[in-house]
C-alpha cells in the first residue's frame, strides 16, 4: 500500500507514462518499503462513473440499504469501482477494468487440514448448498477510508460445520488464487504470493465472519474478490481476502502476506482500534467514501458488542 498515490508525488506526464507500463508489463514497481496494505490516501474521491459492469447496472439503488447504525450503504459504482487487489495493480480506480478478465468458472475451494472431512467445494455447490443472505457491513481500510456495503454470502461457520474441524485445529488460513497469466501482479517481487490471510478459529466461527459471493443482490464482480471471498467487519479491510482457492485449518497461528511484507506495520488480529495508530499515520478516523470530511473510527469498527469478548483479557497494542 502507498500511503501517497504516486499521482500526487509526480507529474502527470510521468505518472500516465508509468501507469501506461504497469499495464503492459502488469508489474508493481515498487519497493516493499512503500507498500501499505490500503494503497488510497483517505481523502481520495471514488471514481466517477465508466462503462461496461453488467453487474453494478442491474443492481437496485444505494439508497434503499442502511446499516444498523442508519447509515446509507455506499453506491454500487463506489463500491466496484473503488478496490484494492493488488494481484491485478496497486491503482483502485483501474482495478475494475485489469480484473475483469478473471476467469471465474470452473472454480473450486479446496478446504482441509485438521478437520475430519476434507472436501473440494465447486463454486457451484456453494451457491447452491448454503443459504444466501445480505448483511450491510462496514469497509475499513487501514489506510483511512471506509465504505458501506451489501454482501451477499453466508457465515463461514456453516461452511466449517461441514467439514467438522478436530479438537487441534486452532486457526483457519486462507489462500487466493495464484495465476500470474491472469493476475500479472503477482510478478511483483515485492510481495509473497498467493495472497494470504489467517484468522483464530474462534474469530472465524463467529457468526459476523462471512463467506461473501455477491453485493446488492447481484454475483460478485472479480474486482471484489469473485467468485468467493471472506468478509470480518470488524478488522481492516485487508483481512478480507479475496477470490479464495483454499482454506485450510491449521494448529499454529499463520503468517499473511501484509505481515511478511512489514510486519512492523501489519499485525495478526488487525481489528479496527481507533486507540491504536499504525507506525505512519493515526486510525482516529476515517473518511467515508462519497463525504467530504472525517468521521471518528469506531473500536472494532463498530462492531464491539458482537466481538470485544473475543479478546477479553489480550494486550491489544501488542497484539495489533
Ligand atoms: N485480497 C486479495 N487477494 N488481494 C488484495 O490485494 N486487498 C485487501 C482486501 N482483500 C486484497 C484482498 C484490501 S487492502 C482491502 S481494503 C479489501 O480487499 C478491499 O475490498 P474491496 O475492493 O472489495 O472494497
Amino acid at each position: 500500500m502507498i500511503p501517497i498515490k504516486s499521482s500526487e508525488i509526480t507529474p502527470e506526464a510521468v505518472y500516465n507514462s508509468r501507469r501506461q507500463f504497469m499495464k503492459g508489463v502488469g508489474a508493481l514497481a515498487l519497493g516493499a518499503a512503500a507498500l501499505a496494505a490500503c494503497g488510497a490516501p483517505a481523502d481520495q474521491a471514488a471514481a466517477p462513473a465508466s462503462a461496461a459492469n453488467p453487474g453494478a447496472t442491474a443492481a437496485p439503488a444505494g439508497a434503499a440499504r442502511v446499516d444498523e447504525l442508519g447509515d446509507p450503504a455506499n453506491s454500487v459504482q463506489e463500491i466496484t469501482h473503488y478496490n484494492n487487489f493488488y494481484e491485478f495493480t496497486t491503482d483502485k480506480q483501474r482495478v475494475a477494468e485489469l480484473a475483469g478478465t478473471l476467469r471465474t468458472r470452473p472454480w473450486t475451494v479446496e478446504v482441509g487440514g485438521l478437520v475430519r472431512n476434507p472436501r473440494t467445494f465447486a463454486i457451484e455447490d456453494i451457491l447452491s448448498g448454503f443459504d444466501q443472505e445480505e448483511r450491510v457491513y462496514r469497509l475499513r481500510c487501514v489506510e483511512g477510508w471506509s465504505m458501506v456495503i451489501p454482501w451477499l454470502g453466508f457465515p463461514l461457520n456453516k461452511l466449517l460445520a461441514q467439514v467438522e474441524p478436530t479438537s487441534e485445529a486452532k486457526y483457519v488460513r486462507f489462500e487466493t488464487l495464484l495465476d500470474p497469466d491472469q493476475m500479472p501482479g503477482q510478478r511483483s517481487p515485492w510481495l509473497e504470493w498467493p495472497y494470504a490471510e489467517g484468522l483464530r478459529l474462534d474469530e472465524a466461527m463467529h457468526d459476523l465472519t462471512l463467506l461473501v459471493t455477491g453485493l446488492y443482490g447481484e454475483t460478485l464482480l472479480p474486482q471484489n474478490g469473485a467468485p468467493l471471498r471472506l468478509v470480518t467487519p470488524w478488522k481492516y479491510g485487508f483481512k478480507s481476502i479475496k477470490s479464495i482457492v483454499k482454506i485450510d485449518l491449521i494448529a499454529d497461528q499463520p503468517s499473511s502476506l501484509w505481515m511478511i511484507a512489514a510486519p512492523k506495520e501489519y499485525g495478526f488480529y488487525a481489528n479496527v482500534n481507533p486507540e491504536v495508530a499504525h507506525p505512519r499515520w493515526s486510525q482516529r478516523s476515517e473518511r467515508r467514501i462519497g463525504e467530504s470530511g472525517r468521521r471518528e473510527t469506531l473500536m472494532f469498527n463498530g462492531y464491539a458488542e458482537e466481538v470485544a469478548g473475543l479478546y477479553a483479557g489480550m494486550d491489544l497494542r501488542k497484539n495489533y
